[in-house]
């Protein structure tokens, strides 16, 4: 159920028997204010600006039309033509008790949707400048999959490249002294530090390094298979991140750059037939005009060097290839760094004007800020090293051990489990409830805290509905009891619950998770409102009441558990 949605189709045939052509829209949104009703449709305004009539009037006759018998207990005309509208509490209490999460709302016109993703650099371990890709593109996916698309997750690790010969000939060093690969892999980065020293230092290695790369790119057996060692045992350092994040990719989602070798000497191919391609002391180019700086000069896209080899922008043009005509994309998302702005600007105007994709295929880049330190600078360690992401989870959890006081009665595992799920899910939620495209400060005692728009809170909230169920000695699962709104705050929870589905419809176009997290929080906060104002199992309160009351409290706890779940972020029964 889809409030905004049934309202806007009530208002639309209105305005349509009220003489309004089609093409004007009922504008309904949820009333900001409190006092103008729970929605408010202002479509009357900028009808009546371009039918030159009077809006108030305009308006009056839409309301005249309206049939909301059963829905709204109120319609009312203010300011200079707003339509205001409030539901009735009977039918909301009737709407909320036949909903729940899984029966929200689905997509309208379900679409093949690839997100691109996470997408590391395997020759190093995965460090915090991949945080923020990881998580905010898994949430997208796992809210767009919910909503109905078909989503194909696509993580475009750097897998190829001159310095994989580099860490080829390192690594065929290791295993000459008889060491296990896994071992001499188990420290990517200081195995790369080590590699980088070495063709520093030592001519023979960096030669050795070179053959390696003209061999890896001749398919050379033995150096491919060095080549996917190294690949995979990279790749199981991501998986245990992902797994630890709670993030959704697979070895599945998996498609390098290498997957692209084959098709860049096409697309090279054809950038020069289409004449897009010039060559340019000695490499092809392309200049898009399109993106001109402020002095006319068009933008150089070097989509092949001097030497031959290819770059980052070629293969980014292979897979949008691979994405349209293989995996029928109908959007694709990328989430990638601002500071890559001007690369994918690049790869998408020059996709379209080589007719790599069709019309109507919607090439996105969903840019984010940095993650600062507390000083205002780019999040480093303490001697200004780059933070690696294995270890800031492991303190995350270290941390949130610290601060949870823990019932008596939990376990030592299950306190262990909780320190995961609050440690992991507060560094997440932190991150995810920003305005993505911002810079944003990593700060550890403010996402641990159980107070304001944290992590933390909310599965405190979850626990509390949880507990009240456990006290009562109901099984929240079978629950299930008639509604009625009677205080002003059960009927605000009620509709805060219902608006799930329009907030995810909004999230999956705009693909900013923070709205998902501004909702869950209203939630919690709402439901905390209504708790303290409520009672629910105190004696003296009706039994009827109660069991309302129990009802409403057992849809917050669904709602905010899906809401989280969508978030990657787990919940627990208790703390
Ligand atoms: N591997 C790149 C990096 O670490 C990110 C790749 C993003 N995806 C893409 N299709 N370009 O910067």
């Amino acid at each position: 159920m889809n409030i905004r949605f049934l309202l806007a189709e009530r208002i639309r045939s209105a305005m349509s028997d009220a003489g309004i052509p089609n093409d004007f829209s009922p504008h309904v949104a949820i009333a900001k204010k409190a006092g103008f009703g729970d929605y408010q449709a202002n479509g009357a305004m900028s009808a009546a600006k371009a039918m030159k009539t009077n809006p108030r009037e305009l308006a009056q006759s839409i309301v005249n039309n309206l049939d909301l018998a059963g829905i709204a207990e109120k319609v009312e005309i203010a300011g200079p033509g707003f339509i205001n509208i409030h539901l009735a509490n009977d039918w909301l209490a009737d709407q909320l008790r036949a909903c729940s999460p899984q029966a929200s709302q689905k997509s309208e016109e379900p679409q093949t949707v690839v997100i691109d993703y996470s997408s590391p650099n395997l020759a190093k371990e995965m460090h915090v400048g991949h945080l923020r890709s990881t998580i905010i593109g898994d949430a997208i996916a796992r809210i767009l999959e919910f909503r109905g698309d078909k989503v194909i997750r696509q993580n475009h690790v750097g897998d190829w490249g001159t310095q994989f010969g580099m860490l080829i000939a390192e690594l065929e060093a290791h295993l000459g002294e008889g060491e296990k690969p896994e071992l001499a892999l188990q420290d990517l980065e200081g195995f790369y530090q080590r590699a980088k020293a070495h063709f520093d230092a030592d001519t023979e290695f960096a030669n050795k390094a070179r053959d390696y790369v003209v061999k890896l790119q001749a398919g050379d057996n033995n150096i491919l298979r060095l080549w996917r060692q190294f690949k995979e045992i990279s790749l199981k350092h991501s998986e245990d991140i992902y797994s630890a994040l709670n993030v959704t990719l697979t070895a599945d989602s998996v498609r390098g750059e290498s997957a692209y070798n084959d098709d860049l000497a096409p697309v090279v191919k054809e950038l020069t037939e289409k004449q897009l391609a010039v060559i340019d002391d000695g490499a092809k180019v392309v200049f898009l005009q399109e993106l001109a700086d402020k002095n006319g000069e068009p933008s150089p896209v070097i989509i092949q060097k001097k030497d031959g080899g290819y770059l980052y922008a070629t293969s980014d043009l292979a897979a949008i290839r691979y994405r349209v005509n293989e995996l029928k994309a109908d959007r694709i998302l990328y989430f990638i760094d601002a500071r890559q702005s001007l690369h994918m600007q690049q790869v998408f105007t020059l996709a379209r004007k080589a007719d790599f994709v069709n019309d109507w295929t919607s090439l996105e880049h969903h840019a984010f800020g940095t993650m600062m330190g507390s000083d205002g600078k780019p999040f480093k360690t303490r001697s200004g090293g780059t933070v690696k992401l294995a270890e800031l989870l492991v303190e995350a959890v270290e941390r949130a051990a610290k601060v949870i006081k823990n019932n008596d009665d939990i376990g030592e595992q299950e306190a262990a489990d909780i320190a995961r799920k609050v440690g992991i899910g507060a560094v997440k939620y932190a991150d995810l409830c920003k305005t993505r495209t911002n810079d944003y400060v990593f700060d550890w005692n403010s996402m641990l805290s159980f107070e304001g728009n944290t992590g933390p809170y909310l599965q405190y909230a979850y626990t509390r509905v949880k507990s009240i169920f456990r006290n009562a000695q109901i099984d929240m699962e079978s629950f299930d009891a008639p509604l009625a709104l009677h205080a002003e705050q059960e009927k605000a929870l009620a509709l805060k619950i219902m608006q799930f589905s329009e907030v995810l419809e909004q999230v999956g176009i705009e693909a900013y998770p923070h709205i998902l997290c501004t909702y869950l929080y209203d939630l919690a906060s709402l439901f905390m409102s209504f708790y303290e104002a409520c009672p629910i199992l105190k004696e003296g309160v009706a039994e009827n009441t109660k069991n309302s009351r129990l009802s409403l409290s057992k849809a917050v706890a669904e709602f905010l558990q899906q809401g989280l779940d969508l978030l990657g972020i787990e919940t627990m029964e208790r703390m």
